[in-house]
């Protein structure tokens, strides 16, 4: 029997922390579900992202029972992680900015944090920072914009580099920083493109290797019970709404091997 793990974000972003995931743990059983009826999250209320969690959450797990929840979003785990473990008894797993590696691996001790309007007001965003980066200046971009950049570049398979280049424009000639937190699931999807535009800055941090070895030690140390499924149930797909593009999004999916995809009634 192989664990059961869904993970969850507004889009495709959450693909990035699967595929770390997926690396150590080829043989569990994955669930991906994007809320595209609220994408994108970056702006939306805490009390939206919460309501939203819990019922996500809820509707999977009466479908299928779950062994564990990775919030594979930063604008989500910084805030729905209380309520998602007072409703559930299964370990939940956040994605959190990378403020502690970035601030260890710094050698200027400048940092830009790059992530959705939500993450970077976030009180437990200053906590992080203020806990792990004291002797750092952090510098911050929120933005909406690059989400969008990077769905577009799933769907068409093209960046935009003028609007790229408009979101992170205050770093470019930027003296000292040298490292950028990618705040954001999505954002590793385009850092090849955020490297040509930023080419001083030396390190890229996002925390997908890291809570790939949480989930492992977590279903290690935990003794988690296993699901009901066999060996060779599919990985599935949920989404939260029709919306234009589904075709495309289901293509997506099926390329990370999620080879059905249904709509959640929520
Ligand atoms: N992928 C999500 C994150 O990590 C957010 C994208 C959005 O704003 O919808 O923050």
């Amino acid at each position: 029997m192989k664990p059961t793990i869904l993970l969850y974000d507004s889009g495709m972003g959450g693909l990035t922390v699967y595929d770390e995931i997926q690396k150590v743990l080829p043989n569990a059983y994955y669930l991906y579900c994007f809320d595209n009826a609220f994408f994108p999250y970056s702006e939306k209320s805490e009390a939206v992202l919460i309501t939203r969690a819990v019922k996500i959450v809820q509707k999977i797990a009466e479908k299928r029972p779950l062994d564990m929840v990775v919030v594979a979003c930063n604008t989500a785990s910084t805030v729905v992680l209380p309520a998602l473990r007072e409703h559930f008894s299964f370990p939940i797993v956040g994605t959190v900015p990378a403020i502690k590696p970035a601030a260890e691996v710094s050698q200027t001790k400048t940092i830009g944090l790059l992530a959705t309007k939500g993450t970077v007001t976030r009180p437990y965003v200053a906590e992080l920072i203020e806990k792990y980066a004291q002797d750092c200046v952090v510098e911050k971009i929120g933005t909406t914009d690059l989400v969008e950049i990077v769905e577009e570049k799933q769907r068409t398979g093209k960046v935009d580099m003028n609007r790229l280049l408009n979101v992170v424009e205050e770093w470019k000639n930027h003296p000292t920083l040298d490292t950028i937190i990618l705040g954001c699931t999505h954002f590793p999807l385009v850092k090849a493109e955020l490297k040509q535009i930023l080419p001083n800055v030396r390190y890229f941090v996002d925390p997908g290797i890291g809570i790939a070895k949480r989930v492992v030690s977590l279903l290690e140390t935990q003794g988690v019970a296993q699901s009901q499924y066999g060996r060779n149930t599919p990985n599935e797909a949920f989404c939260t709404s029709q919306g234009d593009d589904l075709v495309i999004k289901q293509k997506i999916m099926q390329q990370s091997g999620f080879n059905q995809l249904s709509v959640l009634d929520i």
